[in-house]
């Protein structure tokens, strides 16, 4: 079992201090109720990137640990080169929410990059904008030219068209259906579009498309960025999946090391 404290991508921004504790507690209940003999591991992720958090996830009782966002700023990572080298520069504050477009209508939520793209801020302003208005038509006049001019680069029945011809080629006629009926699900369906667009054109690393970069990440990079700074791992080119691995657990190993022989002072 794995723990997931607040991450890139999908979160509900739990804490791992208080986490943890909650988890292997219950780990150690179950454990004794049902008399496993093995036990059950329980690992620690979401914000990992500094050696100092992956030695407080042991601390914590972590028998392994899962990092996410700092393997998306590597030569293995799929996304594109421009989403890396935007990554390379994040701090730790560089980072925020956003609706999360498959679970665009029930209010889940991504963290993003915040640094160098406008995605959040778009997004956010299209969750206030489902929230407020019935439906497309309803939408006030100057909200519309800056949505279909500024962010989507194209009209919303144009944005609706080829909605519906996905969803009719993908064998969901019932979605169209409703939308058709219920003018409130065609915004939904129209606004999770640019959702799918930002995400694409972050993969692709398409140049005119930067400020609408969705790109899921977590604060973890912003510390791994610090705790490159100045080493080979500096650039993203040498962070290869397994050195950034080993960089961060022989770096866990020495502040553990450090710490008790100085607390036992
Ligand atoms: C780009 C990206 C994509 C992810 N995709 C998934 C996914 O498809 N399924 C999943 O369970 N977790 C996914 N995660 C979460 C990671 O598995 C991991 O739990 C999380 O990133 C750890 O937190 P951190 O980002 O703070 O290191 C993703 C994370 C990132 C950054």
């Amino acid at each position: 079992m794995c723990a997931e404290a607040d991450s890139g991508g999908h979160t509900d921004a739990a804490v791992a201090y208080t986490l943890m504790p909650a988890m292997t507690g219950l780990r150690d209940r179950i454990v004794a109720e049902r008399g496993y003999p093995d036990g059950i591991r329980v690992g620690a992720a979401g914000g990992l990137g500094a050696p100092e958090s992956l030695a407080a996830a042991f601390v914590l009782g972590a028998d392994f640990v899962l990092t996410g966002s700092v393997n998306q700023c590597t030569p293995q990572a799929g996304t594109s080169d421009a989403v890396k080298d935007l990554l390379a520069q994040a701090d730790v504050q560089d980072t925020g929410y956003a609706p999360a477009g498959d679970m665009f209508e029930i209010g889940a939520r991504v963290q993003v990059l915040r640094r160098g793209t406008l995605f959040a801020a778009r997004a956010n302003k299209l969750y206030q904008a489902y929230r407020r208005y019935d439906g497309l038509e309803a939408i006030d006049a100057k909200l519309r030219r800056t949505i279909e001019e500024g962010w989507f680069r194209r009209d919303l029945e144009q944005v609706w068209k080829e909605t519906r011809e996905y969803h009719l080629r993908a064998g969901r006629p019932q979605e169209v259906e409703r939308a058709e009926r219920d003018p409130r699900h065609r915004m939904a369906l129209v606004f999770r579009w640019y959702f799918v667009h930002s995400t694409r054109t972050a993969m692709r690393g398409d140049p005119a498309e930067r400020v609408n970069y969705q790109i899921h990440t977590g604060p973890a990079i912003g510390a791994f960025n610090r705790f490159a700074a100045g080493t080979a791992l500096a650039d993203w080119r040498n962070r290869h999946v397994d050195a950034v691995a080993e960089a961060l657990m022989a770096g866990a190993a020495e502040v553990l090391r450090d710490r008790f022989s100085s607390l036992g002072r």
